[in-house]
């Protein structure tokens, strides 16, 4: 069921039952962060491997700080920074947090979301949450409420819809190698945005099997339909046969039908074409077509976060 009620969400996650929730970059399926069965509710519920650890969200930045056993400089720079908001910051776990939730590892992953919904929902509530995006293990992550209730709606209790999300990327994880930021995932918050509060930061390269980074599986946020990156002018003559999605930056292909294009941002605007891009992907994996059509943005700023997971899409299919 989807609502906007905060007391019928708040009552739900103190029974220790889940809830998806609005946060400005995707919906998350929440749940009590300090119940085990709650925590273990949210793996079962997106299929998700117990390897691949969860973000924890809390309120405040002195609720956040409770949940780490150490808050170095370095982070609290950032966190003052960029919380709340699309960040998140890799920490020593606090002994509050169990190992479920960040999957053995000695780090926890904690953001305040910037939504007001969550952040209401969240001054309700005495514990925080741990919320994984609301999709499917693997599948593109969900910008609206409609979109969780199409591929979760069955298995949860309750929807509470925020509107469609501001940011639309997942956030930027970072961590650290004794003071230097690492960045584990990018999103919502530019690298250059984090570099220069934080310096020159390091990108962790992805991988497919290192169990302390799975967010960067290859093949995460995969369409069903197989998606082709690459010049699109080359790429629509090559494909010429099939039934095609387009899903351009900033180009309109009048030759084509328009049902089955998406432009991300006419006016090559990176924010914008950030909080189009998985409702986009949604609707062309929605359409009869063979296959998927897409070229990346330039690589700086928002567009590395985009590009990143279109790369990821491709590599899925
Ligand atoms: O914007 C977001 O971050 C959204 C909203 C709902 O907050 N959440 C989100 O969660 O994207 P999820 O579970 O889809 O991706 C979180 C990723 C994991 O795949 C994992 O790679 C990384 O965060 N992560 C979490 N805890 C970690 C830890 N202790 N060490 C390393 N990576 C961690
Ligand atoms: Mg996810």
């Amino acid at each position: 069921m989807i609502g906007k009620d905060l007391e019928r969400a708040a009552r739900l996650l103190r029974e220790g039952a889940l809830v998806a929730i609005p946060t400005e970059t995707v919906y998350g399926l929440a749940g009590n962060a300090f119940s085990e069965t709650a925590v273990a509710e949210i793996f079962a519920v997106k299929q998700r491997p117990a390897f691949d650890p969860l973000i924890v969200h809390a309120g405040s930045l002195d609720r956040l700080q409770a949940l780490a056993a150490d808050f170095p400089p370095e982070a609290r720079r950032l966190a003052e920074a960029f919380m709340p908001g699309p960040l998140t910051l890799l920490l020593p776990k606090a002994d509050v947090i169990s190992d479920l939730v960040t999957a053995g590892s000695p780090l926890v992953a904690l953001r305040i979301p910037k939504h007001p919904m969550a952040l209401d929902l969240l001054s309700l509530l005495e514990f925080p949450l741990a919320a994984p995006s609301a999709n499917p293990f693997g599948y593109i992550s969900p910008t609206t409420a409609q979109h969780v209730d199409q591929q979760l709606g069955s298995k949860i209790p309750y929807i509470l819809d925020g509107g469609p999300c501001q940011v639309g990327l997942e956030s930027t994880i970072v961590g650290f190698d004794r003071a230097q930021a690492v960045i584990y995932r990018k999103g919502g918050i530019p690298v250059e945005a984090i570099e220069e509060v934080a310096g020159p930061a390091l990108a962790l390269a992805h991988s497919s099997s290192d169990p302390l980074a799975p967010g960067m599986l290859k093949s995460h946020y995969a369409p069903k339909a197989p998606l082709r990156l690459g010049n699109l002018d080359e790429l629509i003559r090559e494909y010429r046969h099939l039934r095609l999605g387009i899903l351009s930056f900033r180009r309109v292909f009048p030759e084509l039908p328009s049902d089955n294009q998406v432009t991300l941002s006419e006016n090559g605007d990176f924010t914008e074409a950030a909080r189009k891009l998985f409702a986009a992907m949604r609707y062309l994996d929605a359409l009869p077509i063979d296959v998927i059509l897409a070229e990346l943005l330039p690589e700086e700023h928002l567009g590395r976060a985009i590009n990143d997971r279109l790369r990821r899409a491709a590599a899925g299919s």
